[in-house]
């Protein structure tokens, strides 16, 4: 029997979360003051077992809210495997969470990403970037908040990242490296919500930062949607079968607007803040529709 510990009783929407930040203490207060039942349910306090044959989850609509990475697709998979609608999807969480994964999908489906490549070994990366030319960008293919996106300036550099890397977690083993890609010292920040495109906003780098992610410091102001944007990102949603997803884009001098990035826990305050757009409320509204369905 699978089972949600609490005390309350269920609901057939819910909140799954295992740090309640602005986002998520938004979308509670917006449901609570909409006399929306919606309940939070700690992940840390989570017992699911997995051979459910009771119908516990059967149709209820559970939005995923977990900071962690493997916390959220794990618990993606056994609320969706009991039965579950999660938002977003197991898909979802699989291709966004990894930006090897999201690349491929994208660029298959002709959305324009920057230019990347992989490879397994130092040698072969060196090898790589000679294509590129430095600098040249490294990324964890899972990882957010700029955390461990370096810029490399020489084939120094690559040796020295690439042999700290060796002693990480394997997942640092696979070498995801971009063009740098010109452009502005802003990226867009478009958030999708159901089929729509609900807000966007520039993120300015701050503090000498050539990364634009709020958390280092980034500045927001108001994008304006055009419909090259939302064309762009109703399809990047699409491809992923995503409801609510944060899409990152540049506006690269030689390319145009190239996706760099499909958030499936997005955050959105300062896009709340600067465009005044109440995502909560649409956030919590698509829930209710997808209940209905
Ligand atoms: N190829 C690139 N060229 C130039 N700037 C980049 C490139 N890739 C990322 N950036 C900058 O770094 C930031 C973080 O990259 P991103 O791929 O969104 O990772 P994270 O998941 O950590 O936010 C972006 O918002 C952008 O400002
Ligand atoms: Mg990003």
């Amino acid at each position: 029997m699978g089972t949600i510990n609490n005390e309350e009783g269920n609901s057939s929407l819910n909140i799954l979360f295992d740090n309640i930040r602005w986002e998520e203490k938004s979308i509670i207060e917006n449901a609570k003051k909409n006399d929306i039942d919606l309940k939070a349910i700690d992940c840390r306090e989570l017992v699911l077992f997995l051979n459910c044959e009771n119908k516990e989850f059967e149709n209820k609509v559970i939005l995923q809210r977990c900071v962690g990475y493997f916390k959220s697709m794990h618990s993606t998979a056994a609320l969706e495997g009991l039965g579950a609608r999660l938002i977003n999807p197991l898909y979802t969480s699989v291709m966004c969470g990894n930006k090897l994964f999201s690349h491929m999908e994208l660029q298959k489906q002709g959305i324009a990403t920057p230019n990347a490549f992989c490879s397994f070994s130092t040698s072969s990366a060196i090898e790589g970037i000679k294509k590129f030319g430095y600098p040249v960008v490294i990324k964890p293919t899972v990882g957010s908040w700029g955390r461990l996106i370096g810029l490399l300036n020489d084939e120094e550099a690559v040796k020295t990242v690439l042999e700290d890397r060796e002693h990480m977690f394997p997942i640092y083993h696979v070498n995801y490296l971009e063009e740098f890609v010109k452009r502005p010292p802003r990226d867009i920040r478009a958030i999708v919500v159901g089929d729509q495109i609900v807000a966007a906003i520039y993120r300015y780098s701050g503090n000498n930062e050539w990364k634009t992610n709020m958390a280092l410091g980034g500045r927001a102001e108001l994008c304006p949607v055009t419909k090259e944007l939302e064309d762009i990102c109703l399809t990047a949603a699409k491809i992923f079968k995503a409801d609510v997803v944060g899409v990152d884009l540049m506006e690269s001098i030689n390319h145009g607007l190239v996706v760099h990035e499909v958030n499936n826990t997005t955050e959105f305050k300062n896009t709340v803040r600067v465009t005044g757009v109440d995502i909560p409320s649409l956030i919590v509204n698509h829930m209710v529709n997808i209940l209905k369905k």
